[in-house]
């Protein structure tokens, strides 16, 4: 989330700053990085259900992805609202 909105990458806004409360920060993972991203904790789990763009297998909240050396490469897509 920080890495996109650093660099005004639409529709990701990131309005609480990280702390799970918006769910303005939606994306989907490229399911082969998928596992990499790590696990979906039930705070997290509970806003995937409320963000703009419905939920898939792969969404996760940017903001919980935490960037290290094992992530380089990362695909990730930005869901586009209708
Ligand atoms: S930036 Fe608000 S939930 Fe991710």
């Amino acid at each position: 989330m920080e890495a996109a909105t650093a660099n005004n990458v639409p529709h990701i806004e990131g309005e609480c700053g990280g702390c799970l409360s918006c769910a303005t920060c939606h994306v989907f993972v490229d399911p082969q990085w998928f596992e990499k991203t790590g696990e979906i904790d039930d705070i997290e789990d509970t806003m995937l259900e409320m963000t703009d763009v419905e939920r898939e297998d792969n969404s996760r909240l940017s903001c919980q992805i935490v960037a290290s050396q094992a992530l380089d490469g990362l695909i990730l897509y930005v869901p586009e609202p209708e």
